[in-house]
């Protein structure tokens, strides 16, 4: 989720790192560095917290010289954004500097090992054990000990070693994170995006996952992982460098959209072992008593953060037995709220600095109450003031309209679901079963988005309406709120999220013949409701656009157009019947002329009241 850049060719590398990293800002802004081989001073390192701007700052006039060298713009995962969390890292020695995208996961037992072979830490980051074990492997040839070093790392990675003993070269490899090799003349460079290099070539190599290269200012040779030679085909960009950034796609929001199966992926990394039949909130320390001891929730968000938490609702009563209450957080903070003794207090928070989310937080710790924060954003405000912290690792969002980053807070609220049922004695084949069924979601959402046309074919519908209606029951209502607001917010069209059993209460006088209702039925549980309420709405003319979970026959004559779900167990269906709900508000706003990313009167993030 972080950017990297590399250089090594016969210009001096400094101004064209530093102009890479700026192109990859939107990637992550929280620190970033470089590391330059000068013939002088051997690797010279520096690395700065905060935006690109603060390194240039510390560097001052003081340029580093040297024609080969690496660069990286941080989004924090392990370890708090400061100087010596920022990349490049180092080995004791300080000859080898690494970059590195990705999550190590078994970082902790290869650190105390490193640490038992003498090896001195310097962050508190994933990263740093890497360059460690080039370090410790190296023996005269950069490019075995990164094989080495890569052999015994599990998670995922872009990463990019340079060493002052071969300073004339660049070792990279990848798995799970991407990482492209772009080709010049006398001169090459590494990037994890395009936009990085696009000014300078548009010829490249895209590595595969689970390949490495030894990449010179005269040559590139790509290896696999076990050092077979692999013949790589050349790449030419035809993307611009404004679509180059939003990674060939039109907006930030379609791109985060098809992002989502893998911040699922990485967001899961180190949580849900053995395809989910093992779950570790591992930095969730939480004591067996006092998870067993919980007698009431409280999550409490705004936005979508607040709808992912209604979803969290559904799922924890079910799951846990205790009542818990969502709030929004601008109504809570002035509320009085009643918080119990044995109330833990959940705050939803992409940013981490919605002004009225941190207000909350600070209201129920003041009355004593734990706090355990989700978020994305490491050393966020909320993050730093919650007693404890689940991150989501969907990397950074850039469109206002929130996506990955709902997707990736119900994931965290089921795990942490079944992480407290599993300290509160629930039976653990249901548990398993549960857990293996999350692990599948990432591609079942795959399957959704290979879909899009089917539902650009939808939005060509709903985007001529000026009103329209999402309806739902339980779990679905809460979805058709999510669905409604992405709606609403980038494509201008007023839509109402509404429980399918509370229409003929008021709302029905508002169908009116054609009028676009998005129905969802996923829930068998109230499967045959929720169809009562379809046929409700189709006897008044409403155009009903209907997303369930089985291929059920007798509905399709029944409604206008139907969208069949892929199965799964019904708690966790949220994550995938949004999908199409997030696709229908982007091709709807589209369709409509709208500025998709940048809707009016919004922000991304509300760091006011
Ligand atoms: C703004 C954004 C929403 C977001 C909400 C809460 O309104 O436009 O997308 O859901 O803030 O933001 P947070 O960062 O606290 O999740």
């Amino acid at each position: 989720m972080c950017g990297i850049v590399g250089y090594v060719g016969h210009h001096q590398a400094y101004p064209l790192l530093l102009e890479g990293l700026k192109k990859l800002e939107y990637r992550g802004y929280d620190s970033a560095g470089v590391a330059l081989y000068c013939r002088t001073n051997g690797l010279v390192i520096t690395k700065s917290k905060g935006e690109i701007a603060r390194l240039e700052e510390k560097i001052g006039t003081d340029i580093p010289t040297g024609q080969v060298g690496i660069g990286h713009t941080r989004w924090a995962t392990h370890g708090a954004p400061s100087d010596e969390n920022a990349h490049p890292h180092y080995a004791c020695t300080e000859e080898f500097a690494l970059v590195h995208n990705g999550i190590i996961e078994n970082y902790m037992s290869l650190r105390r090992w490193l640490e038992g072979q003498g090896h001195r830490f310097s962050s508190q980051t994933d990263t740093e054990v890497l360059a460690h074990l080039v370090e410790h492997y190296y023996n005269g040839d950069l490019l075995l000990a990164l094989r080495e070093a890569v052999h015994r790392v599990e998670g995922s990675f872009a990463l990019v070693v340079l060493s002052q003993r071969e300073n004339n070269r660049l070792i990279c490899a990848r798995k799970d994170s991407p990482l492209v090799i772009g080709l010049g003349e006398g001169e090459n460079f590494i990037a994890s995006d395009m936009p990085a290099i696009l000014s300078h070539t548009r010829r490249t190599y895209i590595l595969e996952d689970n390949e490495m290269a030894d990449v010179t200012p005269d040559s590139v040779v790509v290896y696999s992982l076990e050092g077979e030679i692999r013949e790589k085909e050349v790449h030419e960009i035809t993307w611009d460098a404004v679509q180059a950034e939003k990674g060939g796609y039109s907006h930030f929001m379609l791109k985060e959209i098809m992002e989502q199966p893998t911040a699922l992926r990485e967001t899961m990394r180190g949580r849900l072992l053995e395809q989910g039949r093992e779950i570790d909130l591992a930095e969730l320390n939480l004591a067996l008593e006092e998870a067993a001891d919980i007698s009431k929730i409280y999550i409490v968000a705004c936005g979508t953060a607040y709808h992912a938490g209604l979803v969290g609702k559904y799922s924890m009563e079910r799951w846990l037995r205790i009542p818990v209450e969502v709030d929004l957080a601008s109504e809570f903070r002035y509320r009085d709220p009643l918080l119990g003794e044995k109330t833990l207090v959940i705050v939803i928070s992409q940013s981490g600095e919605t002004a009225d989310t941190l207000a909350a937080l600070r209201l129920a710790r003041s009355r004593g109450n734990p706090v355990l924060a989700i978020t994305n954003v490491m050393g966020s405000s909320v993050a730093r003031e919650a007693d404890q912290v689940i991150y989501t690792w969907a990397g950074p969002e850039i469109a206002v309209a929130s996506t990955k980053a709902y997707l990736t807070q119900l994931l965290t609220l089921y795990m942490l679901t079944l992480g407290l049922a599993s300290k509160r004695g629930i039976e653990k084949a249901r548990i398993q079963e549960a857990g293996q069924a999350l692990y599948q979601l990432p591609g079942l959402v795959e399957s959704v988005l290979a879909r899009e046309e089917e539902i650009k074919d939808m939005a060509r519908y709903v985007a001529r309406w000026q009103s329209t209606f999402f309806i739902g029951r339980n779990l679905d209502h809460a979805v058709a709120m999510e669905g409604a607001l992405k709606l609403k917010e980038i494509s201008y069209i007023h839509a109402e999220a509404y429980a399918s059993g509370e229409l003929k209460h008021g709302t029905l006088a508002l169908v009116v013949q054609g009028i676009p209702v998005i129905a969802l039925a996923t829930q068998s549980a109230v499967l045959d409701k929720s169809i009562s309420n379809i046929k409700e709405v189709k006897t008044r003319g409403g155009y009903v656009i209907c997303f369930l979970q089985d291929e059920n026959q007798d509905l399709e004559a029944e409604v206008d157009r139907i969208f069949y779900l892929p199965a799964t167990l019904d708690f966790i269906m949220p994550i995938l019947t949004v999908v199409p709900l997030q696709l229908l508000a982007y091709h709807t706003a589209v369709e409509r002329g709208c500025p998709v990313d940048k809707p009016r009167n919004l922000a991304k993030s509300v760091t006011v009241e």
